[in-house]
Parts: structure tokens; sequence; C-alpha cells
């Protein structure tokens, strides 16, 4: 069985005094799903000193490289000296305002695993091409290129994110939702076999305690990717409380 993961993405957002909502979150870990609070690069080492393993610490980006001249860039062996065992790749954020590729962002990821890093693949359609009806063949584009061979259960989680829903307070419908997670687990099935089968499915854009519960019941959902929410420990707290409660119901 999968094990549902809540995971937090802070984006740009959060100082040192915010290191205390980490704290709360991880003070009252879950009786049975996974957490992970993915912070900016800044706060790593004290938020994975403060989590001591209770929930899980990530990176939101590295370099495709270990080391080298890359100025301003972070390496996968950086982000798990600083403690983090995670790292979220081709965030739309990075493949927007970095013009990250899905050719990238796989470099990225075959780096990020021989580092020893579960990574969490971003992938999604815009408005646009959700307008037009081309959510599925974006997904598959997005999977096909964005994930390494090097890709297993293990070390992959994939969060579908509709842009258009990121930010937003939008959210596909439960049908919606579930098509695309039908169809991504199909197309990992196809491509990894049972490693395929074990790959965890994130959604993510615009999850909050009021939504959460409704989301979680969808069968292919193992949990969240969620962003605004993730700030304030009293939100993702409820949003990590409806993903244990999924359990008892699955
Ligand atoms: P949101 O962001 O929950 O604020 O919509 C989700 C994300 O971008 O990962």
């Amino acid at each position: 069985m999968r094990r549902k993961l809540a995971a937090g993405n802070w984006k740009m957002n959060g100082i040192k005094a915010d290191l205390a909502q980490i704290e709360a979150i991880a003070s009252r870990p879950p009786a049975r799903s996974e957490v992970l609070i993915c912070p900016p690069a800044t706060l790593l080492i004290q938020a994975a000193e403060i989590a001591q393993g209770r929930i899980e610490i990530g990176g939101q980006n590295c370099h495709a490289q270990l080391s080298g001249a890359h100025t301003g860039d972070i390496s996968a062996s950086m982000l798990r000296d600083c403690g983090a065992n995670h790292v979220i790749l081709g965030h739309s954020e990075r493949r927007m305002e970095h013009r990250e590729t899905d050719a990238k962002i796989s470099v990225k990821a075959e780096t990020a695993h021989a580092a020893g890093l579960v990574t969490v693949m971003c992938l999604g359609e815009t408005a646009e091409d959700h307008e037009m009806g081309a959510t599925l063949r974006i997904v598959e584009r997005h999977l096909t290129h964005s994930l390494p061979d090097s890709a297993t259960a293990a070390n992959t989680v994939v969060a579908y994110e509709p842009i258009w829903a990121i930010g937003s307070g939008l959210t596909p419908t439960i049908a919606q939702i579930s098509e695309v997670h039908d169809f991504m687990r199909e197309k990992l099935v196809e491509r990894f076999g049972t490693e395929g089968e074990g790959m965890r499915l994130l959604y993510g854009g615009s999850v909050k305690p009021s939504n959460a519960g409704e989301i979680f019941a969808i069968s292919n959902v193992d949990g969240a990717l969620v962003g605004g929410a993730s700030l304030k420990a009293s939100d993702f707290g409820a949003i990590i409380d409806a993903l244990d409660a999924a359990w008892l119901d699955a």
C-alpha cells in the first residue's frame, strides 16, 4: 500500500521566525501519513534540526550538476548535507520563471536520485490547455519527458498541479482530478511496471482544510502538495488530519 504524503511547499516565504510552524507540525506527527515540508533553502539546516526525523524536509529545486561554477545554484548533494531528503522539481513557477524544460528537469531528477534524494516531480496544464481539452496530452508529455529512467516507487513522487489552480482558489472538479490521476497511474504502470504502481501521486493547487477531505477520497490521490495553506501550522495540520482520516476510509 502506498503511504500517503502531505507535502508543504513554502516557495519564497519564510524567515527564521516561521520555523515555529515547523516545530508545531513536527510535534504532532500523524499516525499513518508522511509529512514533508520544503522551506526556502535559507531555512533548510534549521528546519532539518527541528524536524529530527519526525517529519521530512526537502528543497524546492536543485542543479543538474553536483558542484561547479554555477553562481546562485544549489546542488542535490548540498541539500542532502543540509539534512534534506526530498526535492521538488519541475514546479510550474520554475518552468515559467526559469524556463525549465522537461529535458532539464529529467537530468536534475537523475542527479537528485543518484544523490539519494526523493524527487517530487510537478506537472500540469495551463488554463488555456485546460480549456482546449488538452490536459491529458500535456500531462502525458510531462510524465514521459520529465521522469528519468532512474525513477522508482521509492525515489519518485508525482504531483499533478494544474497551473490555473495554483494560488487561485480554483480547483478542478473531483471527476477531473480523478481522471488525470487514473491516467497518470496507467501511464506510470505502462512504463515502470510495479514501480509505477508504487509511486505516490499528489494533487496540488489550492488545497485547503475545507476541500482536502473530498480530494483525499479519490482513489489514485495519495496526498497533496500544498502551497499557501502549508505556511500556517493550523491549516497544514488540518490538511494532515484529513489525509490521515482518509486511510481509515480506504
Ligand atoms: P497553492 O500552491 O496550494 O498555494 O495553490 C500549490 C503549489 O504551487 O505547489
